[in-house]
């Protein structure tokens, strides 16, 4: 995949992109820091994040990693202290954190159930909130949440996950609605199958799209009418658009960036 060459159009703006020490968090950063924003990579994992920003800087772009856990309210406190002493407000924020889970119903406990809601969707909620007088400052706030198709769709032993994605769906709804006045507006996007470590198979035998199943029912009978998974950079592009001034009139939408498998049955 080419890189893609910048067009300024985020010039100046301050971004953050949860989850972005790795996959489609780190892709994003990328493409948001290549546009001209400055980023802050922020991640549980803080040193793998601080290495990523490392090598954006190096490429000639503004970044910085920080470790972030999008579960603590102390930790987002810190984001917040950070980057109001940097820059004093905020443009931009990518809730892309969260754990995959492919728990068999039959085997779904109490507490694996609320961990997932707690990181993938009441992470991205508590994450908003606690930087939103950063994004009420920068009059111009774009959020967006990276849910997944399974917030619309349901696929066999992801309850958990797929119940915690619809409410980010639906969250970004309501956040759209109550933010409007302030000038920020709140999208999400559903990826499909992407080429990311989330696709690893749970039994750590190998890689989701590498399996027969996958090949034969997604890629020859054409489930995928783009015939290929998703790379990170694909799911930057689309994300790309709700983050800058072209995004103007649109929100509380989700678009799916999927190849079109949710348009096959
Ligand atoms: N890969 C796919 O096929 C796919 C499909 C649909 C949706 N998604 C969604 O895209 C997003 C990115 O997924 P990915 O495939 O890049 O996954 P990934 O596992 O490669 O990256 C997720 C990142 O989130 C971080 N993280 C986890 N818990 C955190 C926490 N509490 N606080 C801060 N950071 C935390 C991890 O350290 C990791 O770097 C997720 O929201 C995922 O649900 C992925």
């Amino acid at each position: 995949m080419t890189a893609p060459s910048s067009s300024g159009r985020l010039d100046g703006r301050v971004a953050v992109v949860t989850g972005a020490a790795r996959g489609i968090g780190e892709a994003i950063a990328a493409r948001l820091a290549t546009e001209g924003a400055f980023v802050y990579l922020a991640d549980i994992d803080g040193d793998v994040a601080t290495e990523a920003a490392a090598r954006l800087v190096q490429s000639g772009v503004k970044a910085a990693g920080i470790r972030t856990d999008i579960t603590s309210d102390a930790s987002i406190a810190d984001l917040r202290e950070r980057i109001e002493a940097d820059h004093g407000h905020l443009d931009i924020l990518v809730n892309n954190a969260a754990i995959l889970d492919a728990t068999p119903l039959r085997d779904l406990t109490r507490e694996r159930y609320d961990l997932v809601q707690q990181v993938n969707q009441n992470g991205a909620l508590w994450a908003t909130m606690g930087l939103l007088d950063l994004l009420k400052a920068g009059g111009r706030g774009r959020v967006v949440n990276i849910a997944s198709i399974q917030g619309v769709r349901a696929a066999p032993d992801t309850l958990a996950y797929a119940t915690a994605k619809g409410g980010v769906v639906n969250m970004t709804r309501a956040l759209a609605v109550d933010l409007a006045a302030d000038g920020i507006l709140v999208n999400c996007i559903c990826p499909g199958f992407v080429d990311t470590r989330m696709a690893l198979l749970p039994d750590g035998s190998g890689h989701e799209h590498d399996t027969d199943w996958f090949k034969d029912i997604y890629i020859k009978y054409g489930r995928i009418p783009l015939k290929r998974a998703a790379q990170p950079e694909d799911i930057a592009a689309a994300t790309l658009f709700f983050c800058g001034d072209d995004c103007r009139y649109v929100t509380g939408q989700y678009l799916l960036v999927d190849g079109g498998v949710s348009s096959t049955f």
